[in-house]
């Protein structure tokens, strides 16, 4: 518990909030709630993520994704982009906050998704069309760039994930059949469909499935700890 209300002040100063920890905070804390939904947002790749609603709160990981995307536009000059399975909109209200002139269009399958997404848009008084999806079905047109974090984790990964991931944020946020690659092999099926020509994808993963990615034709970065994390192609090498 110590450590729990030491790591709640930790994230207070680096928001300028005021460190006190409220018993109200200390019931939550005991209850495993998560301090970024004790504070009720995030602010991290320059934008604020507002998560009153229950969605996955955004990982570090997904920061490294976000910056490794905006080199890729910049280098192709991409200006549609794809931010599938958006979640709490980070990634595609990043990208879109970055560079103003692409257009973005964010989708999940989640309506408390696609409202946390709303929300966060007018927080960080962004336009992106946003679409209630279940992964292509609603998607109607090819993009520059498809960006997307997945659920990737194994059922059998279930006994290694904290009670507080498990109690505060969504099951099918988390979780794929096949290993972790249900929603991968979906994407690796519809890239011709909804990629254009030179047009480009680029995947958070489960570093365990490294070898699937290999195999499928993509290239692989490394996070700050030095776990394949990052997948990316370019239709191009597609076969
Ligand atoms: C790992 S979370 C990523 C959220 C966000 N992109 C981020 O990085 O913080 C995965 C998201 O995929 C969504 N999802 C799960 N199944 C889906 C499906 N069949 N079609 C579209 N989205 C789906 C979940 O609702 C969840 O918001």
């Amino acid at each position: 518990m110590k450590q729990k209300i030491s790591n709640l002040k930790l994230e207070k100063r680096r928001y300028d909030l005021k460190e006190k920890v409220s018993l109200v905070e200390k019931f939550q804390l005991w209850r495993n709630k998560p301090i970024q939904k004790i504070i009720g947002y995030i602010i991290m790749a320059d934008v604020k993520i507002d998560l009153s609603k229950k969605v996955l709160i955004p990982r570090y990981e997904t920061e490294e994704l976000i910056y490794q995307t905006i080199d890729f536009i910049e280098e192709n000059q991409y200006k549609e982009i794809l931010d599938l399975c958006c979640g709490s909109g980070f990634i595609g209200i990043a990208l879109k906050k970055f560079f103003n002139e692409i257009n973005v269009c964010q989708s999940d399958i989640d309506k408390n998704a696609i409202k946390q997404t709303i929300i966060n848009l007018k927080l960080n008084n962004i336009q992106n069309d946003v679409i209630q999806s279940n992964m292509f079905e609603n998607i109607n047109k090819k993009f520059d760039l498809i960006v997307s974090n997945p659920p990737y984790l194994s059922e059998k990964e279930i006994s290694l994930i904290s009670k507080s991931v498990l109690k505060f944020e969504p099951h099918k946020a988390l979780f794929a059949k096949n290993n972790g690659l249900e929603f991968y092999e979906i994407i690796e099926k519809n890239l011709n469909k909804y990629l254009k020509k030179n047009g480009m994808i680029i995947l958070e993963i489960n570093p365990d499935n490294e070898k699937w990615f290999l195999n499928n034709g993509y290239n692989l970065i490394k996070d700050i700890n030095g776990k394949k994390r990052i997948a990316f192609k370019k239709k191009d090498w597609i076969s």
